[in-house]
Parts: structure tokens; sequence; C-alpha cells
């Protein structure tokens, strides 16, 4: 970490800080439901990891496991290069392995070249690429918007994965 690094702790979101979460998720997602392959999601309702700095949540990451696959849904910071995304990855990691799954995977979206260079240099790889499923998600989700990071049309769907072992 440099001299100008900012500290924060992690912790495991807490039954009392659904709203916040809910309301952290709609700030920066536009909506309290996420939509990702044909699935709806409520984040402020999954298990999650909130970064905290003094009184202030810095990042949140929730999750979703189904036998021995655990999705992460969301990640998100308000500062970022900072280091939060990659301690709540490795928190979600250990959550994971914990849980007794063997595989950590997401989704992104075709736009957000910044999470592909982020999950792969974090030993995330590409597992499936999912054509249009966004337009889908449209249909659940109208907010999402057409044009994301640099003016790219938001179509498609990039599933990376982690194989998980202690
Ligand atoms: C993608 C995202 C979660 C990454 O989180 P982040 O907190 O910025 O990630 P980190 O700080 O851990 O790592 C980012 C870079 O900062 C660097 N970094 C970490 N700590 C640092 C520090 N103290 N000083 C300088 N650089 C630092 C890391 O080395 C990393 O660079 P690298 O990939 O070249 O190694 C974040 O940018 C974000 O919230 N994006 C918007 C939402 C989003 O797209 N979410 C993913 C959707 S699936």
């Amino acid at each position: 970490m440099t001299a100008n690094s900012l500290s924060f702790t992690l912790h495991p979101l807490q039954a009392d800080q659904r709203q916040q979460a809910t309301d952290w998720i709609r700030r920066r997602w536009g909506s309290e439901i996420m939509v990702t392959h044909g699935q709806v999601y409520r984040p402020g309702e999954l298990p999650g990891f909130v970064a905290v700095g003094g009184d202030q949540w810095l990042g949140l990451l929730t999750y979703h496991s189904a036998g021995e696959a655990c999705e992460i849904v969301t990640l998100d910071t308000d500062h970022p290069n900072q280091g939060i995304g990659t301690a709540l990855i490795a928190a979600a990691r250990r959550a994971a392995l914990q849980a007794g799954c063997r595989r950590l995977w997401l989704i992104t979206t075709n736009d957000n070249t910044a999470a592909l260079r982020f999950y792969q240099r974090r030993g995330f790889a590409l597992a499936a690429l999912h054509r249009d499923a966004v337009s889908r998600s449209r249909q659940i989700k109208p907010e999402i918007p057409m044009i994301g990071n640099d003016g790219i049309p938001i179509r498609d769907e990039l599933e990376l994965e982690m194989a998980l072992s202690d």
C-alpha cells in the first residue's frame, strides 16, 4: 500500500444493514434488482462483505451460493485503485471455500473492459459468452442503459470463473 492508501476493514453484511446495502445498489445500478443470465437478484438481501473506512462504506460485494458454485452478484467501490475490490474478492473466495464451493464465478457485460482486466488479473478466466443476454435482461429491468462504458453498446454477458481449492 502507498502512503496515500485509504485504510479500510472488511465485515460480513449484517441483517440490520440490508436497507443500506439496498440503497447502495440502487444508487450504483439504477435499481435494487440485478438481472443476469435470466435470474433476478435482490443484492441487498444476499450475503456479502462491506469495506468500511471510518464510518463510511467504501465498497460492497454480494454473492449467492448454489451447490458447489458461488456467484459474485455485485462488486462496487467508490474508491478505485485502493485495494478494496481485491480484498472483497479474497473475502468472497474464503467464504465460498468455507461453504464447500468449488467454483467462484460472475457475470460482467461486454462494455466493462476495466472489470474484465481486473478479474483476469485476479485469477478469473473467461468461461462463456452469452450473446445478447443483456437485451433479454432489459425486458425485466428496463433501467439497464443501452450504452455503457466508453460508449460501447451493452449487449452481451461474459462469464468468468475461478476454480477453488485450499
Ligand atoms: C472493478 C472494481 C470493482 C475494481 O475495484 P478496485 O477497488 O478499484 O480494485 P483494486 O483497487 O483492488 O485493484 C485495482 C488496481 O488498483 C491497484 N491498487 C490496489 N491498491 C492500490 C494502492 N493502495 N495504491 C495504488 N494502486 C493500488 C491494484 O494493483 C489494481 O491494479 P492492477 O489490476 O493493475 O493490479 C471497481 O473499479 C468498480 O467498482 N468498478 C465499477 C463497478 C463494476 O464495474 N463492478 C464490476 C461489475 S461485474
